[in-house]
């Protein structure tokens, strides 16, 4: 039985194990392909540690792709989960009325940023607070165009695909998705967007992007038709992308000057994940409208949009769901609020998440196929390249790597065409990230000396 607070992983079999791979066996027989990256089949998991269902131990540096940011199966959460469920399950609070999901709506306008009067549409997950954002800008605004960004992740659903712009995967086949989506380069401080070689200074980048956005709204996108600007404050599947520091602000101006909704998606860098509640408040600027899913219950499915209360519907049935603000969802979202404050979580984050970056720095330093390190918090990545001067992107060798660290007990997951992200719970302690880094540290060895 694991505790949570073990040291060091432990890993006894190959992966999967004899018991793991009855599983992964049946799992490709009955389930859609989905996204599988590791064969890491659990059975039991706390704070930071998970247990597999062949005993062996292992660190998860994942979170449940940035969901349990309060650590796996905290005991409050799960309280507040089962106290709920002793009560009532499911009522829908879209038709009807239950004080759960208004204690909670409150807390979430409390905790976002922005001093103005904000409202709380809920969904079941990060693509439908997406679909939600959407629908709100252009209700509200009766404009049709949507800005977002190149490497862009905002969902699957065919609304949500259509402000997508990381890997061609996620969008073959699937044309006609939601229309009237135009893209512009995200700054990207490590890689050149716009395929000039050579360091850009920061604000010339952010110069660079906004020029292009102008440019845009001279020839094509008039821009008195765009209804919402969507941005990722901290780029995440896209690759971890630290924008440089005056991007949001210069954003900000810029959704203002046209009159234009500013949506923010802190689905997977929001609840502490950076070292501050919501990642845009490292960058001093407010959205119109948040959009949160991932860690806001915990591992119990629902999404929110939290937008300016001038944005509202206003009008019964322009747009709602069966599910949404699910009673033990709310419980385990206002459960999961209380942990992070009250263990500060956020703090924590930030402190654990400059010993994890300096860790990581000097393997940059060190080894000549990691080209970067760059996060926020408990946000970090590394870009794995061929070699620092060529920053030849290297998958493979990424990948090698991410095979490595878990088959030596810990569990990573990729982003972006190169990089790793190291997001564990915010829970984590000291000891927990040095003994992780020591085991990526080895596996990245292991790897550049095969160059
Ligand atoms: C920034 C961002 N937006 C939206 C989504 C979509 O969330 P979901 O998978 O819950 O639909 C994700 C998921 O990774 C995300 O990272």
């Amino acid at each position: 039985m694991i505790t949570g607070k073990e040291e060091r992983p432990r890993v006894l079999t190959d992966l999967p194990g004899p018991e793991g791979k009855k599983i992964v066996v049946d799992d490709e027989k009955y389930l859609a392909t989905t996204t599988k990256a590791a064969p890491a089949v659990v059975k039991d998991a706390k704070g930071v540690v998970f247990e597999d269902v062949d005993g062996n131990v292992f660190f998860d540096f994942t979170s449940g792709v940035g969901v349990v940011n309060t650590g796996h199966c905290h005991p409050s959460v799960v309280n507040a989960i089962r106290e709920q469920a002793g009560k009532v399950i499911h009522f829908a609070g879209t038709d009807f009325y239950y004080n759960v999901q208004v204690k909670l709506a409150k807390r979430l306008t409390e905790i976002t940023p922005g001093a103005f009067e904000k409202k709380v549409y809920y969904g079941n997950s990060g693509a439908e607070a997406v679909e939600a954002a959407i629908k709100l800008a252009r209700w509200s605004t009766k404009r049709k165009f949507i800005l977002a960004f190149m490497g862009a992740f905002h969902g699957r659903t065919m609304g949500a695909l259509g402000l997508t712009a990381s890997k061609i995967i996620h969008k073959q086949s699937f044309f006609p998705w939601m229309p009237g989506v135009v893209h512009a380069p995200y700054p990207n401080p490590y890689r050149n967007v716009f395929g000039i070689d050579g360091y850009e200074e920061p604000e010339e980048l952010v110069n660079r992007v906004i020029g292009y956005i102008e440019e845009m709204f001279k020839r094509y996108v008039p821009p008195d038709e765009v209804a919402a600007i969507f941005v990722e404050s901290l780029q995440g599947e896209g690759g971890y992308i630290v924008p440089p520091s005056t991007f949001l602000k210069e954003l900000r101006k810029l959704a203002d000057e046209y009159g234009i909704i500013l949506v923010d998606d802190e689905i997977q860098s929001g609840f502490g994940r950076t070292g501050k509640m919501f990642a845009i408040e490292h960058f001093g600027t407010e959205p119109d409208v948040l959009t949160m899913a991932k860690a806001m219950a915990s591992g119990i499915p629902i999404g929110a949009a939290v937008f300016n209360a001038k944005y509202d519907f206003g009008v019964k049935g322009a747009h709602s769901t069966t599910f949404g603000g699910n009673l033990v969802a709310c419980a385990a979202s206002l459960a999961t609020i209380d942990v992070i404050e009250k263990e500060n979580l956020v703090e924590n984050a930030a402190k654990q998440g400059e010993i994890m970056h300096k860790r990581l720095k000097e393997m940059q330093e060190k080894y000549e196929i990691v080209g970067d390190a760059r996060g926020l918090g408990l946000m970090q990545a590394t870009e794995i390249v061929k070699s620092k001067d060529s920053k030849e992107i290297a998958p493979k060798m990424r990948d090698e790597i991410v095979d490595r660290a878990l088959r030596k007990g810990l569990l990573l997951l990729s982003c972006g065409e190169s990089a790793i992200r190291y997001i564990p719970p915010l829970s984590i302690t000291k000891e927990q990230v040095e003994a992780g880094m020591d085991i990526l540290e080895e596996a990245i060895k292991e790897v550049n000396s095969n160059l």
